[in-house]
């Protein structure tokens, strides 16, 4: 086990009805105006919206909103957030929503004390030293940023999708009512626990380490999620499933499914490949939902490298499918490895999700643009279990059609 650092300073309130009970805890943190931040309406036509202003009124929290932040968010309305977070003086941002509110939310929230461009941020031009306070209602378990240190932002004018991390956005509290998930889309619970999966994996394949305690909490999540998922997408409402898949994408990604596997303590483990072409591919076209991009591009990446280290792919065989090589040799190893990664891939398209880039609607032609941004973001080198080359990516990509 290598050595680590561990904060997750969020304070989760987890269970039935606590959507009714926010405002109670938001006054009780003397916060005492919300910029409540959401997407594009699911949060209005269930009802959410309306219990969590009611709620706040109930406690004496006022509360002014920002509506409209799509999948994938789009810098330009973070920049409307700060402006009306200035004008409106408020204390306190409060996503309601998945990964697109929440990170909507934080970047308006470390944009607020800044006086330059919220952007220069995510171009590495200023580092982040002050942050609004942040309180979310999570609506769709999947990205993990409602206990992440990660906020991640597209900007259409230059063609990016970037994130940045810190320490001081991870939110103050995060209230988490599995109930409200009953209505999310089946092909957003598959994209969503797609990614969860993909934020262990990524850890677990950091390519510097292993811990038999961390690497069971983290197939133990995996496993998990390939239990529940299936019985969520048959039965929207159980409760049981929907609960166990919404704390699994906390865990996911608050950084316990790291620990130990990091190569210096203060970072985060692995070298987030696969999350690394995603990004691209949503990047490139925003009609494309993360976790589904994902499904796309992580099996193909794991065909690519997993040599690096077989013993690693091994042990998540083992772990995750119950899969063992028959015997020592090279053959039984890459037999046992490929039952597994094809395991994976099997269990993302009984989901729903897509096998093949293909399915997005994209070419094997359109690959070349997804790399001169690629490289600037990531670099000529980039990724942790094996280095890959910009020539890499392109035959990770093109091995995804
Ligand atoms: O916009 P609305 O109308 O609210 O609809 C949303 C959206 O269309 C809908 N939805 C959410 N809750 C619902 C619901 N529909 C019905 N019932 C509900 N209860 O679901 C759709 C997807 O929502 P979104 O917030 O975009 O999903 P997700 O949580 O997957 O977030 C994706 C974003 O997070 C980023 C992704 O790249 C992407 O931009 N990520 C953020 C991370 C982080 N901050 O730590 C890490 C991840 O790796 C990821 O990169
Ligand atoms: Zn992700």
């Amino acid at each position: 086990m290598n050595d680590f650092v561990f904060y997750s300073p969020t304070e989760f309130i987890f269970g039935k009805g606590v959507t009714d009970q926010v405002g109670e805890h938001i006054a009780k943190r003397g916060y005492k105006r919300a910029l409540l931040v959401y997407g594009k309406g699911s949060v209005v036509r269930t009802g959410t919206l309306d219990r969590v202003k009611k709620s706040l009124a109930a406690s004496g929290v006022e509360a002014v909103e920002l509506a409209g932040v799509r999948p994938n968010p789009e810098v330009g309305l973070v920049r409307e957030g700060i402006e009306l977070a200035r004008k409106e003086n408020v204390d306190v941002i409060f996503p309601v929503g998945g990964g697109s509110a929440i990170d909507c939310a934080k970047a308006i929230a470390f944009g607020v004390p800044y006086e330059g461009d919220v952007w220069d941020f995510f171009s590495k031009k200023a580092t982040i030293a002050e942050c609004l306070p942040i309180a979310c209602v999570l609506t769709i378990p999947a990205a993990g940023s409602e206990g992440s240190s990660s906020c991640v932002i597209s900007n259409d004018e230059l063609g990016l999708k970037r994130g940045t991390n810190s320490n001081l956005f991870r939110p103050k509290v995060a209230f988490l009512d599995p109930e409200l998930t009953f209505t999310l889309p089946p092909y957003q619970t598959a994209a969503g626990v797609t990614d969860m999966i993909a934020h262990v994996c990524e850890r677990y394949f950091s390519g510097t380490g292993s811990s038999s305690l961390t690497d069971n909490i983290a197939t133990g999540i995996i496993r998990a999620l390939i239990d529940e998922a299936p019985v969520a997408l048959a039965e929207p409402e159980n409760y049981e499933a929907r609960a166990n898949i919404m704390w699994a994408g906390t865990l996911a990604h608050n950084d316990i499914a790291g620990c130990g596997l990091s190569a210096t303590p203060t970072s985060r483990a692995g070298g987030w490949e696969s999350h690394a072409l995603e990004h691209e591919l949503s990047a490139f076209d925003a009609s494309i939902t993360h976790g589904a991009g994902l499904a796309g591009v992580m099996p193909a990446w794991m065909r690519f490298v997993w040599r690096e280290n077989p013993a690693r792919f091994l042990k998540f065989a083992l772990q995750v499918f119950d899969i063992e090589p028959i015997d020592e040799t090279d053959e039984a190893i890459e037999d046992a490895v490929t039952a597994a990664i094809d395991e994976l891939q099997a269990f993302f398209v009984d989901l729903g999700m897509p096998r093949t880039l293909g399915e997005f609607g994209i070419a094997p032609e359109d690959v070349d643009k997804l790399l001169p941004t690629l490289k600037a973001n990531k670099g000529e080198v980039f990724g942790g279990f094996k280095k890959l080359t910009l020539e890499d990516a392109k035959a990770i990509y093109l091995s995804a059609f």
